[in-house]
């Protein structure tokens, strides 16, 4: 049932029941412990309040995780707002933790594609000075719907490889209004979130929703980029038998050399016993595919859009299909062969489990806050444009989390400093 919550500081949100906060305020501490890049940050955001009198619409997976980055913008003395980028990835009980911290919501899990659209355009009726987004639905909504206002945003920050693919088109098309921050480039985020985090989040959210047995399994991986790696490399860690498919030369040489078959789709489709795509490309699974799949052949996507896995192909392909329990359909070919999607084709990670650890989206949110307040700070130096986060972001990140660990690294010496800036080896 949709409830309208009790007041924010200004205005009201909208979310499924704030009675469910007490729940969600024990997930976020329980983030929060394994958090502690993002604890040193918010310790210093609260004595300098580099965000005071800023209000922030972030655009987010509304999950424990990202609700401690919000609590901390807000700690950093923004006015926060958020809705979600994803209808299943909200968790109800975070959502009403956050808006009793005082955050303003405007999300619940399920929410209609309509729904979503109409909360979007609340956050930005709110008129934020800045933004951070996942997918880049705000930015292109504000350029699309409200350019007007989009000349007034500061500028933001963007999470997630598809979202950055969209947003230098715009820069490429000069349509661009405001700077907006890679933060999926960072080395900080990619090397980690994408590699490490989608690796182990994914088939947590198989495990748990399929509890099938992976040893033993074809896993196709569709995709050999940063995600696809951390994919295959941890169904190998389970005992499957792993199969890449790519479109690119180079990363199928790679997929090779880390050991793992690589052909086309055609061919792996028939093989596979579990299918996970994460390109941010689309129908990379279709028709041609599904009609050469073994029977109880099992297909998830991890990229961000749920266009992977043509769904419109699977329904026109099946003479039944069915709800088998939550997070799986079952689709009944023509010729009895079962195939299943989970998840209703959206990240797996996020839908069907809690999405990254802890300690891989401390890095991630870290580096979105530092971004963001660089780019609030720096936006006189700043153009319309893309820009990559600057080296002395991620390097800071990458030492509070050293840091943070106890574990120390060499420095170099003065004669190494020099050799290293000389073109003369003799020195
Ligand atoms: N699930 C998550 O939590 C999560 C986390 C980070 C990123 N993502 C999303 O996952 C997707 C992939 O991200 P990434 O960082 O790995 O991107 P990437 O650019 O590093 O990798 C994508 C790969 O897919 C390949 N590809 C494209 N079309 C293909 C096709 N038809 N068949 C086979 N391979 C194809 C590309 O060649 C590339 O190697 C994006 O949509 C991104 O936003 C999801």
């Amino acid at each position: 049932m949709n409830s309208i919550a009790k007041a924010s500081p200004r205005r009201q949100s909208v979310i499924k029941d704030l009675s469910l906060a007490p729940y969600g305020h024990k997930k976020l501490e329980w983030v929060q412990q394994f958090m502690p890049v993002l604890n040193i940050l918010r310790q210093e955001f609260e004595e300098t309040q580099p965000l005071a009198n800023k209000t922030i619409a972030c655009c987010l997976h509304l999950e424990a995780k990202t609700g401690y980055l919000l609590q901390t913008l807000k700690g950093a003395g923004a006015d926060v707002i958020a809705c979600a980028s994803n209808p299943l990835s909200t968790q109800d009980d975070v959502v009403a933790a956050l808006v009793d911290s005082g955050i303003t919501v405007y999300a619940i899990h399920g929410e209609s594609t309509e729904e979503y659209e109409r909360f979007l355009s609340m956050m930005l009726d709110c008129q934020p000075d800045a933004i951070i987004d996942d997918g880049a639905d705000v930015v292109t909504t504000l350029h699309k719907d409200r350019p007007e206002q989009a000349k007034k945003i500061i500028g933001g920050c963007e999470e997630t490889t598809t979202g950055i693919v969209r947003l230098k088109s715009m820069d490429q098309d000069q349509a661009l209004q405001f700077p907006m921050m890679a933060v999926n480039d960072a080395y900080m985020k990619h090397l980690f979130d994408n590699r490490y985090g989608t690796g182990q989040s994914v088939w947590d959210g198989i495990n748990r929703t399929t509890n099938l047995v992976a040893a033993g399994k074809d896993v196709v991986v569709v995709g050999y980029g940063w995600c696809g790696k951390g994919v295959s490399m941890r169904a190998r860690g389970l005992g499957a038998r792993v199969i890449v498919t790519e479109i690119d030369p180079i990363k199928a040489n790679e997929a090779i050399m880390d050991g793992f078959r690589v052909m086309p789709m055609a061919e792996a489709a028939r093989r596979g016993d579990i299918f996970v795509t994460v390109t941010g490309n689309v129908n990379v699974i279709r028709k041609e595919h599904m009609e050469i799949m073994k029977d109880n052949a099992i297909m998830a996507n991890a990229g961000h859009f749920d266009v992977e896995i043509s769904k419109g192909d699977l329904s026109a392909l099946a003479v039944s299909s069915r709800v088998l329990k939550n997070n799986i359909e079952e689709f009944v070919m023509a010729d009895g062969r079962r195939l299943y999607l989970l998840a209703e084709g959206r990240l797996v990670n996020l839908a069907a489990g809690d999405g990254h650890p802890a300690e891989v989206m401390d890095l991630s949110f870290s580096l979105q806050a530092l971004s963001l307040l660089y780019v609030i700070q720096n936006r006189e130096c700043l153009g319309n444009h893309v820009y990559n986060v600057p080296a002395e972001i991620d390097q800071r990140v990458a030492r509070l989390k050293l840091q943070a660990d106890g574990v120390q690294i060499d420095e170099l010496t003065g004669e190494q400093e020099a050799y290293l800036a000389s073109w003369d080896t003799n020195l």
